[in-house]
């Protein structure tokens, strides 16, 4: 499982992030805890107490938790990725504070004192799509999907893009749902384009939701055990 945000330096003293607290996340390794399963969680920074039992490998960036996952990947029968991963990073990070005075002279130098600066910005590698790619036959995996357009339609982009087997999606900025809220409402859908719907609920109510959904998925799968 993956969880939180990831962060990606400018310079020691800051960095491009998003408000993900990994709530959601560290709810479903709780959930598969209690069910038995061995539970590997790769967290990004939050402020949460991982579950007892856990196997809990830290990382900041995209790029850490990408190494991180594809170690983990082609040993589990079940990938979760709740992790809200940045898709950019500066292209450059910068050993020491970036001063203001050095950027404010350079900006008029070059921009014709307007005093605006620009960072170029390249991409992270997509994780969730590279373990896509290198999926083993029975596993089965989970992708999440925060998003403000159509829900249904993004989350079925997402699960053929990545080849997987189910999409959970959220709305962002809706009351309730989402980053940093205590409950969470979602739709589901699987390979076979079923959708489910998830009404407004803790996100711990959620989680055992979700791995209701996933177990099924992976029943259907002949002669093999549950486990993540
Ligand atoms: N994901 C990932 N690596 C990335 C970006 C996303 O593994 N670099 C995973 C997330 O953990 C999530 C899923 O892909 O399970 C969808 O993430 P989301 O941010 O909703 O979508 P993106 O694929 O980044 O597409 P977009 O931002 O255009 O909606």
């Amino acid at each position: 499982m993956t969880a939180g945000p990831t962060r990606e330096a400018i310079d020691p003293a800051r960095f491009i992030s998003n408000p993900s607290t990994g709530k959601m996340g560290y709810a479903l390794a709780a959930e598969a805890l209690a069910r038995g399963a061995d539970v590997t969680l790769i967290s990004g920074p939050t402020h949460l107490m991982p579950p007892a039992g856990v196997n809990l490998v830290r990382v900041t960036s995209a790029d850490e938790m990408f190494r991180a996952a594809l170690n983990q990947a082609s040993g589990v029968d079940l990938v979760l990725k709740t992790a809200a991963v940045a898709d950019y990073r500066p292209e450059q990070r910068a050993r020491s504070k970036i001063k203001k005075e050095a950027l404010r002279r350079r900006s008029v130098r070059s921009r014709g004192g307007d005093g605006t600066i620009s960072m170029r910005m390249v991409p992270t590698p997509d994780i969730l799509e590279e373990v896509g790619r290198r999926k083993k036959p029975g596993q089965v995996l989970v992708g999440f999907a925060a998003e403000t357009g159509d829900l249904a339609a993004n989350a079925l982009k997402k699960l053929r893009r990545k080849n997987l087997d189910m999409v959970v999606a959220n709305r962002i900025g809706a009351a309730g749902e989402g980053f940093e809220s205590d409950t969470n409402r979602a739709i589901a859908v699987d390979r076979h384009g079923k959708h489910t719907e998830l009404p407004l609920m803790s996100k711990s109510d959620m989680a055992r939701a979700i791995l209701d959904l996933a177990e099924r998925l992976f029943e259907e799968r002949p002669g093999r055990r549950a486990g993540a």
